[in-house]
């Protein structure tokens, strides 16, 4: 646990910089049914069989809602002084609608988790949304499907939280990752709501034009949500609000052919500027999607073009990893939505595009967060917030010494907060205000199930009281953002 290759980065980051986890309420809270709280839509599907891969459900998660008070005291230990996590729209709306009901036990659990991290000088950083769309407003009309309905629904429920948590909280996010709850909800049909045009996945849905549609409704009903924050809340609350995206760097798999670098910089656009383009740079798509999708990608109006330009204030990043892009001859699938590319985990060379984990789709690759920084600080000049990184790795099955000292986890770090992050800050400029670890402690992967361990402490969830395990991980952050974050 030294930190010898990251000596020369001391003091590098600012005095106000944010360290912490981050989480979301399906895959920690369980308590899925408990007072008061209405179903989402990933309480269906984790009730589908065949659904999830260990088939598992989230009922019972890892208990955080009857364990938040030892959770945040664990967090303390860690050194923290943030904590970025998401409200479950049902727990505080059951029914989701703006004529629905609030439940006031719902407020109050996320009221006394605010006061509770307060109490111990953690900034709560809080997500609005975190893919568990009510059911009841799936059932009503679609949900996102149909974006009339459902932007007031969002809007009066963000005001709810604006109203009921705005005077202690000063940081909001409104969605996280739009681009994944689109692409695997309703082109893959591998997360709910489980919408796709592979028939063996799903009745129902159209990879071809739902993704495009709902990723519209995630656009503009944040845009909206934020002008409400603005106009009636933010002057005496004196809050910062913005959204949370998704994005691996992408790497020509060729640096030589001229089609495989404009086919990396296309699938970045897919990928991240579907939605940064319309939020921080133009207002509008970008033109490598309207030339592949023509009409089957939405139009803003000239209204909705200026509601959404400058409707965050700072670049939400979550980020993992890396991948190689292959030009296609052939003309683009119906189906695609990634810029008509081949996605490969070997370069032209054969080079890996990273250490494996224990996730398929998550290799180490530190250079190319780096490198993403760098795209997004030039092509959006915005501050941004890190708010989500982390790892999984092999043979993490039990809490014995030697996967509790989890050295992979930690070199992960070293790589990614040290050798990425702060040498992009120090280096290159680049203007970062935070990091959260993803995550606190394993928790439910989604469509995963339990076996994709993100924690930095171990749970066994055999146990009652899911027990938590520290992993030496968290110990090397807190030594790490020690080192890196300059003294008042
Ligand atoms: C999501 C998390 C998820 C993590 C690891 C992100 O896409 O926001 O909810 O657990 O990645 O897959």
């Amino acid at each position: 646990m030294d930190l010898n290759s990251v000596q020369d980065l001391k003091d590098v980051l600012r005095p106000d910089f944010f360290h912490g986890y981050a989480t979301a309420a399906t895959q920690i809270e369980g308590a899925w049914n408990k007072d008061g709280k209405g179903p989402s839509i990933w309480d269906t599907f984790g009730h589908t069989p065949g659904k999830i891969a260990d088939g598992s459900t989230a009922d019972d998660a890892v208990r955080a809602y009857d364990f938040y008070r030892s959770d945040i005291a664990l967090m303390k230990t860690y050194g923290v002084n943030a904590y970025r996590f998401s409200l479950s729209w049902t727990r505080i709306i059951p029914l989701g609608g703006r004529n629905d009901p609030v439940n006031e036990t719902g407020i109050k659990f996320y009221s006394d988790l605010i006061d509770e991290l307060l109490r111990n000088n953690i900034t709560p950083f809080i997500t609005l949304f975190h893919w568990d769309t009510p059911q009841a407003l799936e059932d009503r009309y679609g949900g996102m499907l149909n974006q009339e309905e459902y932007t007031p629904d969002f809007v009066r429920y963000a005001r709810v939280c604006f109203e009921r948590f705005g005077d202690r909280v000063k940081h909001w996010i409104t969605y996280n990752e739009p681009g994944i709850y689109t692409t695997l909800g309703y082109a893959e049909g591998v997360h709910a709501p489980g919408r796709s045009s592979f028939r063996e996945r799903s009745e129902e849905g159209d990879s071809s034009t739902e993704p495009f549609v709902v990723a519209h409704t995630q656009i503009l009903s944040h845009a909206y949500a934020v002008r409400a924050y603005r106009e009636e809340f933010q002057e005496r609350q004196r809050g910062t609000i913005g959204i949370t995206l998704h994005g691996n760097w992408s790497e020509p798999w060729d640096e030589e052919d001229e089609r495989d670098r404009e086919a990396a910089q296309r699938a970045l656009e897919f990928e991240i500027g579907w939605f940064a383009d319309p939020i921080y740079k133009s207002g509008d798509y970008p033109a490598s999607m309207r030339k592949q999708l023509g009409e089957r990608l939405p139009r803003f109006t000239e209204e909705e073009k200026k509601l959404v330009l400058g409707s965050s204030e700072f670049y939400g990043m979550n980020h993992y990893t890396t991948f190689f892009m292959k030009h296609r001859d052939a003309e683009p699938d119906i189906n695609d939505n990634k810029g008509n590319v081949e996605v490969r985990d070997e370069n032209k060379h054969g080079v890996p595009r990273g250490e494996e984990t224990d996730t398929q789709w998550l290799r180490a690759a530190p250079g190319g967060f780096r490198k993403l920084l760098n795209w997004i600080y030039q092509r959006y000049q915005m501050p941004i917030y890190v708010t989500e990184n982390g790892t999984t790795a092999k043979g993490e099955t039990a809490p014995t010494a030697e996967v509790l000292n989890d050295e992979f986890r930690i070199r992960f770090f070293e790589g990614y907060v040290g050798n990425a992050l702060a040498r992009a800050v120090k280096e290159d400029g680049v203007d970062v205000r935070s990091y959260f670890a993803w995550t606190l402690t394993d928790n439910w992967e989604w469509a995963a199930g339990y076996a994709d361990r993100f924690g930095c402490t171990f749970i066994d969830y055999e146990s009652e009281e899911k027990t938590r395990y520290p992993k030496q991980s968290a110990y090397y952050l807190d030594k790490l953002f020690k080192h890196l974050i300059k003294d008042e």
